[in-house]
């Protein structure tokens, strides 16, 4: 299994997210997100979940984190709950975490599950005027930069700039890899 951990934040202070929404409305990201999880099981927690729109994620794989029950599953062909990160251990298949700042927190510290490869996209543009209840991912920044490097080249498309950070010392899948870099190397051309 390959664990993949995708996320935008903001330049500066890794704001990911104002209540349950995105402080800002970036169609390239949104694009880039879906395409680099198309047909891959994601990773969410209750919160990322319950804010997203339907249409986003009827149809896809979703593993929802939720240890309350208070979720409300859309898809029920598709989608389950999972009340235990534990039960993510070992995994018979490659996991795209897909947010929000708990569960990215949850992965980037739980030795067993850390992602082994991050596409960090960090966008320098402003956030939205009035935007409160602001989500940082700083913990998981913080082990990204001690525990991953990044790979030299990086893309930039509409105020973001995506780079890919490998796992220090241990083997990544490079067909994983080399997917990820080319779908980013022709987008937006
Ligand atoms: N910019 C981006 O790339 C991006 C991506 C995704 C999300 N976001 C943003 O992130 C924000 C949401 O982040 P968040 O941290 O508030 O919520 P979250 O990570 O989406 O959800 C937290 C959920 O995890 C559950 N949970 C916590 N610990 C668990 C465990 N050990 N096992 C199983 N489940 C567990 C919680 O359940 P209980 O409440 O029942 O404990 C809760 O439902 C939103 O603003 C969203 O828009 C941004």
């Amino acid at each position: 299994m390959t664990i993949v951990s995708i996320w935008c934040r903001h330049k500066g202070d890794n704001i990911i997210g104002a209540g349950v929404g995105l402080p800002w409305k970036i169609p390239s990201d949104t694009r880039r997100f879906r395409n680099l999880t198309e047909g891959q099981i994601m990773v969410m927690g209750g919160r990322t979940y319950g804010g997203m729109p339907q249409k986003v994620l009827t149809g896809r794989k979703v593993i929802v984190l939720d240890n309350s029950g208070k979720t409300e599953i859309l898809d029920k062909d598709n989608h389950i709950v999972v009340d235990n990160v534990e039960k993510l251990k070992d995994y018979p298949e490659d996991l795209y975490i897909s947010g929000g700042a708990t569960i990215y927190a949850i992965f980037f510290t739980t030795p067993s599950i850390m992602p082994d490869i991050v596409v960090d996209c960090v966008y320098s543009g402003p956030i939205n005027e009035g935007a409160t209840d602001l989500i940082d991912v700083n913990r998981s920044v913080a082990v990204l930069e001690q525990k991953y490097f990044a790979l030299p080249q990086t893309f930039e498309l509409d105020g973001v700039v995506t780079t890919v950070w490998l796992k220090k010392g241990d083997f990544v899948e490079q067909s994983t890899v080399k997917k990820i870099m080319q779908y980013l190397e022709t987008e937006g051309k």
